[in-house]
């Protein structure tokens, strides 16, 4: 089955409206493309959970600093096509630039506090791109439900945030990270890792693994687990560390001593590359 590929809002909207009258559920999910098991993962459980589901293939210029990889991002709009259609998604929308940001855009929303830590602290303005740009989807397509990846848990974190804030009427969906076989988190810039680099990036994982172990193993000290990170991270060839940080899940604010919901996050550039990787973990009081 090949889904719809629509490049307009308007015809966006009368395929929603259409699906809507034969009454059923709208499910989202919010792409740039260059899509791999990761993104089939969220496709297969809007699958599961919505009548018609919308895939969005968009690299977004917003999210973008003027110094990051939006001229070489990956675009392979026909290969991601096959793939939604593998997943049995209904409808590709994939907008030119101009579609999403007319001439004599002006508007953009912004999640104060949440958006300047982590990611947010190198990649200025990242997530007021990403906000806004997820909005305005959910304002074109009006999903039910839209679904997003733990991967990103600053980015789904936000996300829900901007959705209580401002009376969204959508169910926000957060899927586990899906991984490669060794534990690399898959992500559409992996495929710029050249061989060594790949080796060595899984050294995200191995740490987080290594970070879980110690915690399990009745470790408190923030500052110890956020230390040790870091320093295996710096001992891995080829990588700079842009941060290793252990934070309160909910206000992404560094912890002293580890309680609760708790993310440890790291993001690690291999040459122009950069990765990250999280794992929540709940620890007890
Ligand atoms: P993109 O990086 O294409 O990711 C789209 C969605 O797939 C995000 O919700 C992301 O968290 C999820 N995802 C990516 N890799 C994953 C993995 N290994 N396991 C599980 N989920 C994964 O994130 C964006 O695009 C953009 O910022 C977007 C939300 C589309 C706004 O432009």
């Amino acid at each position: 089955m090949t889904p719809t590929l629509v490049r307009t809002i308007a015809e966006l909207r009368r395929l929603v409206a259409a699906a809507r009258v034969r009454g059923a559920s709208i499910g989202l999910v919010p792409t740039m493309g260059a899509l791999h098991r990761g993104h089939a993962a969220l496709m297969r459980r809007a699958r599961e959970e919505t009548g018609l589901v919308v895939v969005s293939i968009f690299v977004n210029p917003t999210q973008f600093g003027p110094h990051e990889d939006l001229a070489r991002y990956p675009r392979m709009l026909e290969q991601d096509c096959e793939l939604c259609g593998r997943e049995r998604v209904d409808v590709v929308f994939a907008p030119p630039v101009e579609e999403m940001y007319p001439a004599g855009f002006r508007t953009f929303v912004e999640v104060e506090g949440l958006q300047n830590v982590l990611c947010g602290a190198s990649r200025p303005g990242h997530f007021r791109g990403v906000c806004t740009v997820v909005l305005k989807l959910f304002n074109q397509v009006q999903p039910e439900r839209a679904y997003f990846g733990q991967k990103d848990a600053q980015q789904a974190r936000i996300l829900q945030q901007m959705v209580r804030d401002l009376d969204v009427p959508v169910e926000m969906c957060i899927c586990p990270t899906v991984r490669e076989p060794d534990g690399l988190a898959l992500s559409s810039r992996n495929q710029y890792l050249d061989a060594g680099q790949r080796q060595h990036a899984l050294s995200l994982y191995q740490t987080l693994q290594h970070a879980q172990h110690q915690i399990a193993g009745g470790e408190r000290s923030a500052a110890v687990i956020r230390q040790r990170m870091e320093e295996r991270l710096v001992a891995t060839p080829g990588a700079v560390v842009d941060y290793a940080a252990v934070v309160d899940a909910d206000s992404l604010q560094p912890l002293a001593s580890l309680r609760g919901r708790v993310l440890l996050a790291l993001a690690v550039k291999f040459g122009a590359t950069r990765l990250i990787d999280n794992a929540l973990v709940d620890v007890p009081e």
